[in-house]
């Protein structure tokens, strides 16, 4: 079979380490999807800041939205971040030329995810997410494939790597709130403003899109209600240590008589309970449904690598399916048929 040819925008963390994987692992991915995955376009804002990465003969674009209208590939992996801008331009742009999109972006499908769902469906090309919840946890391919006929009555979890990294050491090791986020900024697990991280927004992007999956709505990012985790103190974590629990930043939604709930804000969990084992910037997803009963999924939820295999198995996932076949929904059912997202009273 012809190679699939992939175009990554954005060289940050994430697109740093997708295109190593990618050539480290190429006879590897050849081997398993019956077909060559190559590099053949990239852009960033630098072409010339070192990455540590080959990026061979791959064709250089200052602009994405470029990039993914006129390069020569099948895939356009956005990887470039944000909300507006060139990241939903590219994207549309790329939707709109018929090419699959890979995308690492929770605050993109936040807010404009049904919008390019429906595109991605008219055009009859993919739309994946994986990386874009829960770092490298395979949480959408979970809710999209392998619970069809479930029920949910509630997702909720740990969803942001930064805070529960933050928590940890601040409980562990008894270090600054500020010494830990500059650690976990080094490490590449922040967001580009932190404040994201830290003030819950993050984990409200990432909690709306599961809302979507769970309960067949649209995404209703701005019905989070949203506390972060800024002000818990050293004595915070001690008091409630003291009690039995240790506190976690979790995002929850939930089926009540009276429609969805979705909220982020820090939780007392009792320390004995299995999310409460949950350290460092590992995240953990737990998904309550009528037949299957309660699933708990947990791993790595942010850094390169972490992210990177999640949106190396979204671009293979791409390499294995077939020309003329029919790709599926986006969020499990078909964009227009999501129903209006119906807020708890
Ligand atoms: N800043 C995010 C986190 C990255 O800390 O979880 C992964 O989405």
């Amino acid at each position: 079979a012809e190679a699939l040819r992939v175009g990554i925008a954005g060289l940050g963390t994430v697109g740093a380490s997708v295109a190593r994987v990618l050539g480290d692992k190429a006879a590897e991915l050849t081997r398993q999807c019956g077909r060559d995955i190559v590099v053949t376009a990239v852009s960033a804002r630098d072409p010339k800041r070192d990455r540590g990465v080959d990026l061979g003969s791959a064709t250089w674009f200052d602009d994405a939205v470029k990039m993914a209208e006129k390069a020569d590939i099948d895939v356009f992996v956005e990887l470039i971040g944000g909300d507006e801008g060139p990241a939903l331009a590219s994207v549309k742009a790329a939707l709109g030329a018929g090419r699959h999109v890979v995308t690492a972006n929770k605050a993109l499908l936040a807010k404009h995810g049904v919008q390019l769902a429906e595109i991605a469906e008219k055009k009859g090309v993919l739309l994946n997410y994986e990386a874009a919840v829960a770092g490298g946890i395979p949480v959408i391919k979970t809710m999209r494939e392998a619970m069809a006929g479930n029920s949910v009555t509630r997702v909720f979890g740990i969803l942001n790597g930064t805070c529960n990294y933050i928590l940890t050491r601040m409980e562990a090791e008894g270090i600054s709130f500020d010494a830990c986020l500059k650690d976990a900024q080094r490490l590449g697990y922040a967001e580009a403003d932190p404040t994201f991280d830290i003030e819950g927004h993050d984990t409200a992007h990432k909690l709306s899109i599961l809302t979507s999956l769970a309960f067949g709505t649209k995404i209703a990012a701005n019905d989070i209600y949203m506390e972060g985790i800024s002000n818990i103190s050293q004595a915070d974590i001690r008091a409630a240590g003291d009690l039995g629990y240790r506190i976690k930043l979790l995002g929850v939604a939930q089926r009540t008589d009276s429609g969805i709930e979705q909220r982020v804000h820090p939780t007392m969990v009792p320390t004995a309970s299995v999310i409460a084992q949950v350290h460092g910037v590992t995240n953990a997803v737990a998904i309550e449904t009528d037949i299957l009963g309660e699933l708990l999924l947990s791993g790595p939820g942010a850094g390169g690598n972490a992210t990177a295999s999640a949106v190396i198995g979204d671009i293979a996932d791409i390499a294995k399916s077939r020309p003329g076949f029919q790709h599926g929904p986006v969020f499990g059912r078909p964009a227009k048929e999501l129903k209006p997202y119906k807020k708890a009273q």
